[in-house]
């Protein structure tokens, strides 16, 4: 049975600033080599643990099998080997709690979700034709994952365009026009370009957003939960009035479509809120009604290997090698993803509800990244909340990364299971590693519309 804690992993990779002021103290000490001058026509990896020569190649050349697997190109950072019992990499624990002991989200200006808005793609693929492309059943992924069907965005939709149709029923819903908006956030980390201009920029100029800039946030499946503190943040200091928050991925781009253990897990589609203010209140007054009362973010860079897109960037840029690898989609070790999921997110979200002054029994409706149902299943278990409570739609969407929290907010108040002045806790979990935990208190708005 997968860990429950953090607390059941010992730590082993030593990937912190202690082991980096230890290895610069060896340095001076003289028990490691200085790292090694590299000309520009090699890339270089980090110092290896050892003190042995990291991996160098020259640019230009082909990339090893030991390139695709390891992001951090020299850093001890492992897979989990074949037939391991435990997983070969480690979590490290929880952050150690705020100085003060208190950490709470006080302001003068009253933060609200004032608005929401998703969109799915029309096209509906399920798990018997999935069937037909790969060697899968609807049984094992149903039994494995809770997914019978996801959307499929179309050859002219992009992660832009499934943003611009969630945002526009995002901005219906609070009852503002594009001229309103401070800053627009896209969470994503399938952008339209391959890095740049970001996603929210052409959100910007497709709604007319004048006023407002421009930002993309990639923590992958995180993204949202991530996004939220941001928008929050600069809600709440009174230097943004408006922000429209967009979660969004066109995932089936990136997707292995020969790759069985990936392709039938995602999925594509958008979901946005409109975060705005009141400025009423004085400073350190908790919120009266509405916003996030509290927020965690976490991550464990050291389990990158578990998630990633190996190639497309600029430590495997494109080349005729890196496509023939077919290094340019999601590669996932699902065991230490899941292990990684359940051990991480309950003990954020246990972190979050405390923050929030509340117990598990005050929170309403758990809206989590909707990854897997097993995945959600157990993290609700070892909360010790109701199963009841739980909102579930990775049965018809599968996992839309950065978009499934802001869909499942939209879908619960369209459904009536999210009504104002009730708790909802809100998490995510994924590449990274990284995972982030918040407690909502949902605000009044009118009933959600459709997008245009
Ligand atoms: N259809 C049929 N068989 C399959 C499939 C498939 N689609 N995929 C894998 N299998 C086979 C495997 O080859 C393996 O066969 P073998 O025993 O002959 O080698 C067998 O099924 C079992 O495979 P496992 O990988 O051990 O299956 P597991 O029980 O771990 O379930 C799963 C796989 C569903 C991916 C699980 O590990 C999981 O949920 N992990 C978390 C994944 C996740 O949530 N990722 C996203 C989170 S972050 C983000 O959102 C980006």
């Amino acid at each position: 049975m997968p860990g429950r804690s953090l607390r059941d992993y010992p730590i082993a990779a030593p990937a912190n600033s202690v082991h980096w002021i230890g290895r610069i103290v060896a340095h001076w000490k003289g028990k490691l080599p200085f790292p090694r001058r590299v000309s520009s026509g090699e890339v270089k990896g980090l110092p290896t643990e050892d003190g042995t020569s990291p991996p160098v190649r020259p640019v230009g050349s082909a990339p090893t099998a030991h390139d695709a697997l390891d992001p951090s190109f020299g850093t001890p950072v492992h897979l989990a080997s074949p037939g391991a019992e435990e997983p070969a990499h480690t979590f490290r624990p929880r952050r150690l709690p705020p100085p003060n002991g208190e950490r709470w989200l006080g302001s003068p200006h009253r933060v609200r979700i004032a608005g929401c808005g998703k969109y799915l793609p029309e096209r509906v693929l399920t798990n018997h034709d999935l069937a037909t492309i790969v060697d899968t059943t609807d049984e094992w992924i149903r039994a494995r994952t809770g997914i019978r069907e996801r959307r499929i965005a179309s050859t002219e939709e992009t992660t832009a365009s499934l943003s611009i149709s969630a945002a526009r029923g995002a901005l219906a819903t609070a009852g503002l026009t594009p001229e309103d908006l401070d800053l627009i956030i896209v969470c994503t980390f399938t952008g339209d370009y391959g890095g740049m201009p970001n996603v929210a920029s052409v959100v910007q100029h497709a709604l007319g957003a004048n006023r407002a800039g421009a930002l993309d946030i990639n923590a992958a499946c995180s993204g949202f939960v991530y996004g939220l503190g941001v928008a929050h943040g600069l809600v709440a200091s009174g230097l943004h009035r408006t922000i429209l928050l967009i979660g969004a991925e066109t995932l089936s781009r990136y997707l292995d479509w020969h790759d069985r253990t990936t392709c039938v897990l995602f999925g594509d589609g958008a979901g946005a809120v409109i975060i705005t203010s009141e400025a009423t209140g004085t400073p350190g007054d908790r919120p009266q009604s509405g916003g996030l009362l509290s927020l965690v973010l976490g991550a464990d860079g050291a389990g990158a290997n578990a998630l990633l897109v190996p190639a497309g960037g600029t430590r495997l840029p494109p080349s005729h090698e890196t496509i023939d690898a077919r290094q340019h989609f999601i590669k996932m070790d699902g065991k230490d993803v899941y292990r990684f999921a359940v051990s991480t997110v309950p003990d954020a979200c246990a972190e979050a509800i405390a923050m929030a002054g509340l117990t598990v029994d005050d929170i309403d409706l758990f809206v989590l990244h909707q990854a897997n149902v097993r995945i959600i299943r157990a993290v609700i278990e070892a909360l010790g909340g109701s199963w009841e409570r739980a909102f579930i739609n990775a049965d018809r969407y599968g996992n839309t990364s950065a978009a499934s929290v802001p869909i499942a907010l939209c879908e619960a108040v369209e459904m009536g299971r999210l009504k104002p002045g009730d708790r909802v806790l809100v998490a995510g979990f994924g590449g990274g590693l990284t995972w982030g935990a918040a407690v909502i208190e949902w605000s009044p708005f009118s009933a959600v519309t459709d997008p245009v």
